[in-house]
């Protein structure tokens, strides 16, 4: 594992957008593994700069984001389709025919998922993954539980995660209790694994993940086991 350690979140972004784009130089067809939440943010803004500098072709390449809260569909600005609309696809020349993200308002949600991994097979799996954690450890909405779950599958979200992510709705009630979420088997299955976190918050879980046991109840830790996972982690 590398681990790197920085002292801003701008180093962070910086550092994390050069890996994304150091992948997509060299292969412009390549499977972008994305993520939502606020750590990514800073990741973007500085991948919409390297396009805009002429850096960056986005035209072959395809992406696969892990997660979509259940309920909310693309038009609810509450979605993480439309966090990746707002927050890359529309600034930079990705095909947006392209890009996917797991569609919370299917009507069966296991077919969704079943076709989801699917797709990510036909793909040739993922380049790089891009991952958040969450609080409790969760990578996507892999929540902690006795095991982990392989495929892209339906989850109620912790308390917890509730609460964390209440800060992005007008109340915790509005936050939908369940999503869909890729699995750990495409994951892993990921040639790299980028992840980031910051803040001090986020210190003890990262941690946990990063340097203690390999358990599901704190998914991140399955990390440990992959071949080329980059973890930057910024206290600021
Ligand atoms: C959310 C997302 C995760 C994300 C995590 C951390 O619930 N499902 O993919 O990594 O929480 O979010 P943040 O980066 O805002 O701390």
């Amino acid at each position: 594992m590398n681990f790197i350690k920085v002292d801003s979140y701008e180093k962070l972004s910086n550092m994390a957008a050069d890996i994304i784009a150091n992948v997509v130089k060299e292969n412009k067809n390549a499977v972008l593994g994305l993520a939502t939440g606020s750590s990514p943010l800073g990741t973007y803004a500085r991948l919409i700069e390297k396009y805009n500098a002429g850096e960056l072709d986005f035209s072959g390449v395809t992406s696969v984001n892990l997660d979509e809260y259940v309920g909310l569909d693309g038009d609810n600005d509450q979605s993480y389709r439309y966090f990746m609309n707002k927050n890359l696809f529309k600034h930079i020349n990705i095909d947006i025919n392209k890009t996917s993200v797991p569609n919370g308002c299917a009507k069966d949600l296991n077919k969704e998922g079943e076709a989801y991994d699917k797709m990510i097979e036909e793909l040739g799996g993922i380049d790089i993954q891009l991952l958040g954690i969450g609080l409790d450890g969760h990578i996507g909405f892999n929540e902690p539980d006795e095991f982990f779950t392989k495929e892209t599958h339906l989850v109620d979200l912790d308390e917890s995660t509730i609460e964390a992510n209440s800060r992005f709705f007008a109340s915790k009630d509005e936050v939908p209790k369940q999503a869909i979420t890729m699995g750990m088997y495409s994951i892993m299955q990921a040639k790299k694994v980028l992840l980031i976190a910051n803040g001090k918050s986020k210190r003890e879980i990262v941690e946990k993940a990063f340097f203690g046991p390999i358990t599901p109840y704190v998914p991140a830790s399955i990390l440990q086991l992959h071949k080329d996972v980059t973890v930057i982690y910024s206290e600021n």
